[in-house]
Order: structure tokens, then sequence, then C-alpha cells
């Protein structure tokens, strides 16, 4: 109800200057009696999944809370695990505004942001500050200025940088909105970034005394023996994880609604089947061997169930909680 409310004001705004303000909002609330509007008090639902305990299954998607503003809130919220970022080496500012579109007819999402982020430094920081006792993961990318032959570096900077602050760490190739990064997810360039990965996280582990597990996010946009070959590179590798899907950037389900000929990303409802598609595929291919997280157009306890029931371990919503807010949430956690 008072979702409702508060999102007929701000669907009224641009896109982008009501997230915006959201995250504003969310950030100066926190810890504050006003949280009261957002705070739930929900069931327990604990799962083990990548050696990791979480809560209830119901993750927060990369991407909201780029910069790891907002982690309390969203752990007041409710949510099992909060992903933040993506975050590069260095702050950009990500592409020419406007660049974030609703769909609404659709209950999509358009976004060409680009990886618009403060940096990795000031996430840690946003992190060190933050109380959430849920899992976090932290989501990384490369510069758009680093080179594409150059990207694998920006991700162990990264992942140097965050290895310590995460309860798990997301490596994005799948975004639309960096030029060439999808080319990461094929053949040689994914099986030298993948070993570089696992050398790192090594290191890591023994310097830190900690197991950091590290999954791959990929795109919906893979034909079936893209998708095969994929999986088979992250048993070889023992990636730990993989996230399907990321935005599409078909546009089939949204023909003729306001906003679908812009650039970028399409997310929410228009995505669901697709997305539900590769998380099914994923688990015919790794047949258990890892973890499925399954995110793209999750706005009900049906569209959940339906990942659930395909392979997925865990989920991830984020344009579902714009149209619906926290109470989507709920209705997840406590009906799964
Ligand atoms: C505005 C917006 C920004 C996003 N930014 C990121 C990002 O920085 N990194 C990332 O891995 N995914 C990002 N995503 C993708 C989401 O994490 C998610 O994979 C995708 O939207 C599908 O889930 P949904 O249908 O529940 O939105 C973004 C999505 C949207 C709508």
């Amino acid at each position: 109800m008072m979702y409702r409310l508060a999102r007929s004001v701000f669907f009224k705004l641009d896109a982008e200057k009501a997230h915006d303000l959201t995250i504003k909002n969310l950030s100066r609330f926190t810890g504050t009696p006003l949280d009261v509007v957002y705070r739930q008090n929900l069931p327990p639902r604990p799962v083990q999944v990548m050696g990791l305990h979480f809560r209830n299954p119901i993750g927060l998607a990369a991407g909201l809370d780029k910069n790891g503003e907002c982690i309390d809130a969203f752990g007041a919220m409710g949510f099992g695990f909060v992903e933040v970022g993506t975050v590069t080496p260095r702050p950009q500012s990500g592409n020419n505004k406007p660049r974030l579109f609703r769909v609404e007819p659709g209950e999509g999402i358009i976004n060409r942001m680009g990886f618009n982020n403060h940096g990795v430094d000031a996430l840690i920081e946003n992190v060190k500050k933050a109380s959430y006792d849920g899992v976090l993961g932290i989501n990384i990318g490369k510069n758009k200025d680093t080179p594409l032959e150059k990207g694998k570096d920006d991700y162990l900077i990264c992942m140097d940088k965050v290895y310590e602050h995460a309860g798990y760490i997301t490596v994005n190739i799948s975004s639309p909105n960096t030029p060439g990064l999808r080319s990461l997810q094929y053949g040689e360039a994914l099986d030298d970034l993948l070993s570089s990965l696992k050398i790192k996280q090594k290191d890591l582990a023994e310097k830190h005394g900690k197991y950091v597990p590290v999954t791959l996010k990929i795109a919906p946009d893979l034909d079936h023996e893209e998708l095969v070959q994929i999986a088979d590179a992250l048993v070889r590798h023992k990636i730990d994880g993989v996230i399907g899907t990321n935005t599409t950037l078909d546009r089939t389900l949204v023909d003729g609604m306001p906003f679908a000929h812009e650039q970028g990303g399409l997310s929410g409802r228009p995505l669901q089947n697709r997305s539900t598609e590769v998380v099914r595929l994923l688990r015919e291919e790794l047949k258990g061997q890892l973890p499925i997280i399954g995110v793209g157009g999750i706005d009900s306890v049906i569209s959940a169930k339906e990942k659930m029931q395909s392979g997925a371990d865990l989920l991830q919503v984020y344009s579902g909680f714009i149209y619906h807010g926290p109470a989507l949430v709920k209705r997840l956690v406590r009906n799964i």
C-alpha cells in the first residue's frame, strides 16, 4: 500500500532521478526510526550454498546499489543477500543521460548506464561502514577506457581489493553496455580470465585465511552451444557459482511499447522466460556440480518457483523490486 503510493509519485519522475532519490533517502533513513517505512521481519528460510549460510535465498541483484550506499537498508527489508556493484577499479561516470527507461506496460526496464560508479576504493569504504550480517556479494567489472586485452587486469585489481570484504565475488562479463565486454564469455578469452581469477583466489585465500567464492554472471543472449561451452569452462576451472542472467538485447516481447527502441539491456518480466530457460540449460549441463543463482523477471511467487524448479539454488531480483517494492521480498521469502 505504502509502496504503491510512493511508486505513483516516483514513476512520474525521470527513472534515474527516482533511482538517485531513493538511494539518497534510503541511506539517510538507515539506523533511524524512519527505517520502519521499509523494515520487515521475515521468517528464516536458511540455505547453505557455496559454503555460505544464507538466512533466505532471496537476494538483491547487482546494479541497484552500485556503490554500496544502502547495504543496511536492503538488509532491513529482509534480503538474504545483497550484491553491490558493478564496481570498476577507477570511478567512471557511465554513458550520457538519459540512460534508464521504464517500459511500464511490460513491467520492464531498459538501461544503458555503462557501469557508472565511484570506484572500488569508495565502495570498500561504504562496505566497512555497513553492519549488515547477511551475505554480501561484490560484483566487479572493467573500466570502459581499459582496452579489452587488458580487461583481465581490472578484474584482478578489483578482486584483490574487495576480497577480504566480500561474502562472494561476482565477475560480470555480461553487461551489454560496456563495448566488447560480452566477448569475454567465449573460448580462449574466457579460459584465460577464469584461470587467472582462480590463481588470484588461491593467493588471496592464503593471504587472508578465508576462501571467498567466485561466481560468473552471464548473458541471456547465448545460444545452446555457447552455454554448453561456458558450463564446461566453469566446471574445468572450478568456479564456485554461476549467475544467470544479466539483461537482454532482445526486444521481441516489448515491441511497440514505450521506450522499447532505446538501446541497452532489457530486464524485468519480458526477460523472465528466457532467463529461466538459461537456468534450466545450465542445470542440465552442470548436473549440480556448481550452484546457480537465478535472476531475470522474478515478480511473483510463481515466477520464483519456476526458477527454483528449473535449477536455481538462490534467486535475485531487481526490476520486480522496482515495480512491486519490499512487499515482493516478503512474499517470496514467506512462500518459497
Ligand atoms: C538499471 C539497471 C542497472 C543494472 N546494473 C547492473 C550492474 O551494474 N551489474 C550487473 O551485473 N547487473 C546489472 N543489472 C542487471 C541486474 O542485476 C539483473 O541481472 C537483471 O536486471 C535481470 O534481473 P531483473 O529482471 O530482476 O531486473 C542492472 C539492471 C538494471 C535494471
